[in-house]
Order: structure tokens, then C-alpha cells, then sequence
């Protein structure tokens, strides 16, 4: 059966960048399938142990938990809201996590992070690598795309050579991990 990978870019802007890296990147898999999410679908109240304890854990939690478990592998491109993730993903993020800590499960991950600065969201990307690894086993890549305007366009893709050679070479290796 072909495998299938989610992929999302974690900030709810309809013009998010990184929701168009994650895109980018989906497009670019010749043997796996992919779904694209669209965080707003899954927006919730705030998390909070008080609204837990009186109403449970949303249904779009569970629906989240659902797609993940039915994939394969996982490519997020995360939006760094002041060093760390956008409150979108992290109320998902924390939601889903009140089901089962280890919200990924054992799955490939490509990590992404791109900004319009120099740094590229780095200090995210390190973040979320830190913090998956702890539960999954299966290899997670990172990827950053800094000065995203300068360094993406539409018709050329990563136009810079030697990120478009090393974003390549890490998604061949995500692709292979999800083959294996
Ligand atoms: C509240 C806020 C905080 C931000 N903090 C950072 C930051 O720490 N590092 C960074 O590289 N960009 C930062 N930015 C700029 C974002 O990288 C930029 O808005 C980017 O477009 C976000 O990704 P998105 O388009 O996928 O939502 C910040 C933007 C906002 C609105």
C-alpha cells in the first residue's frame, strides 16, 4: 500500500510561509502520498486544566490524533513566534498531547522552519527536535530556510543553491526513512 505523510505549516496565517514550504516540499515526494493540514480547522479554546476538567478534550483533538495516526510520517514547517512556536500549533500541540503525551507517535519527522530574517527559525526548529526526540525512535531531519523572501519564489522554488541541494538531500532521506 503507498504510504501517506501529513504535512502542515504550524501558524494559522492564511499566508503563512511556512504553510508554503510545507507545500513546496509535499509537491517535491515522488513515492509518497501526502495531506496537507490547515491549522485553522483545528482551532480550539485555549488549553486550560479547569476547561479539561469541566468539558473533556475537544473532538478537533481527537480528530488531529486521528490523521496522525493514519500517516506514515510527518513534515512540519513551524513559524517562530519570539524563539518558539506559534500559539496556533502549541494549543493543538497541547491539546493532543492530553490524549497521549507522545503526540507523534514512533513516525519519520522532517522539521522545518523558515522566516523572512536571517536566523530562519532556528531557535524553533531546535526546540521541536528536542523535544520529539525524546519519544520517537525514528530519525527526525531539520531544515532552515532563513530570509525566505529572498531565497523562495514561487517559480523557481529555493533558489539559493546550496540550501536548495542540502533541502533535497534531507527530503530524499525523509522520503526513504517513510519507504522503509
Ligand atoms: C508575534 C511575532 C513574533 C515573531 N518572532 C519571530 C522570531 O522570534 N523569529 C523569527 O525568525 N521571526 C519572528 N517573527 C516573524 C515571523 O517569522 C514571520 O511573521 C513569519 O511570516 C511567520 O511564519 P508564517 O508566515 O508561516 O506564519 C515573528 C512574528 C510575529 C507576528
Amino acid at each position: 500500500m503507498t504510504k501517506k505523510i501529513i504535512a502542515f505549516g504550524a501558524s494559522n496565517s492564511t499566508k503563512s510561509i511556512n504553510k508554503t514550504l510545507a507545500n513546496y516540499a509535499s509537491k517535491k515526494l515522488a513515492k509518497v502520498e501526502f495531506e496537507l493540514l490547515d491549522l485553522n480547522d483545528f482551532e480550539m479554546p485555549i488549553y486550560s486544566a479547569d476547561r479539561e476538567a469541566e468539558s473533556g478534550i475537544p473532538e478537533l483533538a481527537h480528530q488531529f490524533k486521528k490523521r496522525i495516526e493514519n500517516s506514515d510520517g510527518l513534515l512540519i514547517s513551524f513559524a517562530e513566534h519570539n524563539g518558539a512556536y506559534s500559539v496556533a500549533f502549541k494549543n493543538i500541540y497541547d491539546w493532543v498531547s492530553r490524549i497521549e503525551s507522545n503526540v507523534w507517535g514512533n513516525r519519520p519527522m522532517f522539521l522545518m522552519a523558515t522566516s523572512p530574517g536571517g536566523y530562519g527559525g532556528k531557535s524553533v526548529l531546535a526546540m521541536a527536535k528536542a523535544r520529539y526526540e525524546r519519544a520517537n525512535e525514528k530519525e527526525i531531519l531539520t531544515f532552515s530556510l532563513p530570509s525566505f523572501y529572498e531565497k523562495y519564489s514561487a517559480e523557481k522554488g529555493i533558489s539559493d543553491e546550496n540550501l536548495r541541494i542540502a533541502f533535497f538531500d534531507l527530503l530524499n532521506q525523509f522520503e526513504s526513512n517513510v519507504l522503509k
